[in-house]
């Protein structure tokens, strides 16, 4: 217990995977208003938008008119995906802090999500990492499927380790270990990020852990167990990957923030202001939030 971080940094992915799931078009404004309501509930790392292939991921077709709605406060971080040169041209208007390139540890998902073998993948990234890095933002990367794929199955730590190095070889600056379809349980998380921690240190890596089997609490707990401190977490539980038959949204943000509050820990975040930013963006889709803890809360407020 006196292990455990005593501050842990959120970077809200939901306006990124949390939209991206949804069939049906939300606006650029709603976008922004979504990104704004973050704020004000304390967040200073968000995931706004992707410069992906529109014809693959539609939802994401107005990022830069998403990048330009967004009122920009001081001291917040703003990130957005690239999978190639061409999202990272497209994104660089934008002045993100940060992009994020995204491989996977299973070969069949990096075909499905990105149309190209992980080392294919790889070599995409190194002109964007040099062009991020000219431009001064920074570089993050996603590793999919760190415990589990949807085609493959099973996911060895060995090929976690292996495209992590990579990763970090081409200079990626900080890698976050998703868990693409939610499969991963406490143990088989910590054997993937211990991997993950043998090429990047420890402020440098984070946990991305989609809740599709009610797991993900249980991973961020496992993975403060070995002092990991930032995680991507997704307002009202949003999201999931096209690309992942079933998978659902990642670990809502008021679940975690009401599991460190608990637990003491800081995150600089306040919960009722988050279960008002995921109470605004359920109500444009039409459904309450998935997070347990907005439920609750939302009920005690009557
Ligand atoms: P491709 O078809 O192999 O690409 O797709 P291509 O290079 O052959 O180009 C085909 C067409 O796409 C061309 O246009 C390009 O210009 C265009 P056309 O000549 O046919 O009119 N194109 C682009 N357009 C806009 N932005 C771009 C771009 N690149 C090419 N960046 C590609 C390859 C990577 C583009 C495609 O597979 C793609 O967009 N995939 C994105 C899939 C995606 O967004 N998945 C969800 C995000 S990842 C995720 O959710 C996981 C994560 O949360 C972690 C986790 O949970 O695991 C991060
Ligand atoms: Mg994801």
């Amino acid at each position: 217990m006196s292990n455990l971080p005593t501050q842990v940094t959120l970077v809200d992915v939901g306006p990124r995977d949390g939209l991206q799931n949804e069939k049906q078009t939300v606006s650029t404004e709603d976008k922004a208003r979504l990104v704004a309501l973050l704020q004000d509930a304390g967040l200073t790392e968000i995931e706004v938008t992707s410069f992906v292939s529109p014809k693959w991921v539609p939802q994401m077709g107005d990022n830069s008119a998403v990048m330009a709605a967004i009122e920009r406060r001081p001291g917040v971080r703003y990130s957005v995906l690239v999978p190639n040169m061409k999202g990272f041209e497209g994104a660089v208007a934008s002045r993100p802090d940060e992009v994020v390139v995204f491989a996977a540890a299973s070969e069949a998902f990096s075909q499905k999500n990105i149309n190209c073998s992980i080392a294919e993948s790889v070599e995409r990234f190194v002109p964007v990492v040099q062009a991020a890095h000219a431009a001064g933002f920074k570089v993050r990367g996603a590793l999919s499927c760190a415990v589990g794929c949807p085609y493959q199955g099973e996911v060895r730590p060995d090929e976690v380790e292996r495209v992590a190095k990579m990763l970090r070889e081409i200079g990626v600056d900080h890698l976050g270990v998703a868990d693409t379809i939610g499969v991963g349980t406490p143990r088989k998380v910590q054997a993937a990020l211990e991997r993950a921690l043998k090429h990047y240190p420890l402020h440098e890596v984070s946990g991305h852990f989609h809740d599709t089997y009610g797991q993900a609490i249980s991973n961020v707990y496992a993975s403060l167990e070995l002092g990991v401190h930032r995680f991507d977490t997704s307002i009202a539980g949003l999201g999931g990957c096209p690309y992942a038959k079933g998978a659902t949204g990642n670990v809502a943000t008021e679940d975690v923030v009401f599991l460190l509050n608990g637990l003491g820990i800081a995150t600089g975040l306040d919960l009722d202001r988050l279960v008002d930013a995921g109470a605004f963006i359920s109500g444009v889709l039409g459904r309450p939030p998935a997070s347990r803890v907005a439920r609750a809360l939302l009920a005690k407020r009557g």
